[in-house]
């Protein structure tokens, strides 16, 4: 099976064998499989979040499960549902549809809602667990369902349990089928960063509903970020890393513009996509990968149909941007997509 339509950088890689899954059903008849139940498994959703570095011998599960409903409305909040396979992009303008706002700052991130708990996906001053509920997984030793809560998926910055084979981690161990959104009321816009000010002081729009915050997360996204199904990328290839105060003052001493933002506990959250651009990136193109000339956290495919992009030379590109960062700031910057 050939896996370049099937992820967003669009890299030439082949799988052996790919399910597609419907149901748990689908997932628990590939498990009493003779041959397909013992083999190595790796679960794909819209492949927007992946490296594919070479061919997966894994058995590719590639969730299609649908479904969206609004589950229940309390006083505290609307509870909604939606199928592991369902796309996120249109599950968020579903539910300003039904009246259910909430998801507006993370509209237009590609990807399924089976894969937004993976890497807690957050733009906009929102995370994906500042409105998570639960979810139901299937466990692929096993076949049993189970249900996990927001503490239990241990979510992090654009991580979780699902990201991490090791302890208790979960990855290429259970599938995700559908996942609980809990919207709290009454709504409450998020307008804390700095793009979004900006499209209220440019519109003279004070006050803006949920479906405004939509359009105008919509269009900051496709002024600065590519859309893959023009250009092939991930999204944020690194991860934004975070400092002391002291190595901050060390870094501003050397380099006043240093984009820098404080956390609650005490943190300085770097830029990494300035400090990228400040190493001379932005625009470059090596082999057939490429840093994306409107922001420089994104790596793109420069290949064509018949030289397309291979992983090995995104990887190649990465790790020379790694060095020059950590030679100029002292800082390694983290992959932000699974490397597979
Ligand atoms: N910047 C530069 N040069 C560049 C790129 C950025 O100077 O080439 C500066 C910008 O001017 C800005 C700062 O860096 O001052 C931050 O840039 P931006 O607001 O575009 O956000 P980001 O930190 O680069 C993060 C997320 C995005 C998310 C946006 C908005 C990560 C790894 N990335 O990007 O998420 O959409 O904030 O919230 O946290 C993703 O994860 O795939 C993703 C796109």
């Amino acid at each position: 099976v050939n896996l370049q339509p099937l992820n967003t950088f669009g890299i030439a890689a082949r799988a052996h064998t790919l399910v597609r899954i419907r149901s748990a059903d689908d997932v628990r008849a590939v498990l009493a499989d003779p041959a397909l139940g013992p083999a190595p498994k790796f679960i794909l959703g819209g492949g927007s979040n992946i490296v594919l570095t070479g061919d997966v011998k894994a058995v590719v599960l590639k969730v299609e499960i649908k479904g969206r409903r609004v589950l229940e409305a309390t006083p505290r909040h609307w509870l909604v549902e939606a199928g592991a396979g369902e796309p996120w992009p249109e599950f968020v303008r579903w539910t300003l549809a039904q009246g259910t706002p909430g998801l507006e700052n993370l509209a237009l991130i590609p990807g399924t809602v089976g894969a937004s708990p993976v890497q807690n996906i957050g733009a906009y001053g929102v995370e994906l667990q500042d409105r998570f509920h639960s979810l139901d997984a299937i466990d692929l030793m096993t076949g049993r369902e189970f249900t996990l809560d927001a503490a239990q998926c241990g979510f992090g910055y654009r991580d979780s349990v699902f990201k991490h084979a090791s302890n208790l981690g979960l990855a290429g161990r259970a599938l995700i089928l559908r996942v609980r959104f809990a919207l709290p009321r009454p709504w409450r816009p998020e307008l804390g960063y700095l793009d979004l000010q900006r499209k209220m002081e440019e519109t003279g729009i004070a006050a803006p509903d949920a479906q405004q915050i939509h359009d105008w997360v919509c269009a900051i996204r496709r002024a600065k970020l590519p859309d893959p199904a023009v250009i092939g990328n991930a999204g944020s290839f690194f991860k934004n890393p975070t400092v002391t105060p002291e190595q901050c003052a060390d870094i501003i001493a050397r380099d006043p513009a240093v984009v820098h933002y404080p956390l609650p506990d005490g943190r300085i959250k770097l830029a990494a996509g300035w400090l990228i651009d400040a190493c001379g990136w932005r625009g470059k193109t090596v082999g057939h990968a490429g840093v994306y000339e409107k922001q420089a956290l994104v790596l793109v495919n420069r290949g064509d149909a018949e030289h397309p992009c291979t992983g090995g030379e995104v990887m190649t590109l990465a790790r020379a941007i790694q060095t020059s960062v950590y030679e100029r700031f002292g800082i390694r910057l983290e992959p932000e997509p699974v490397v597979v």
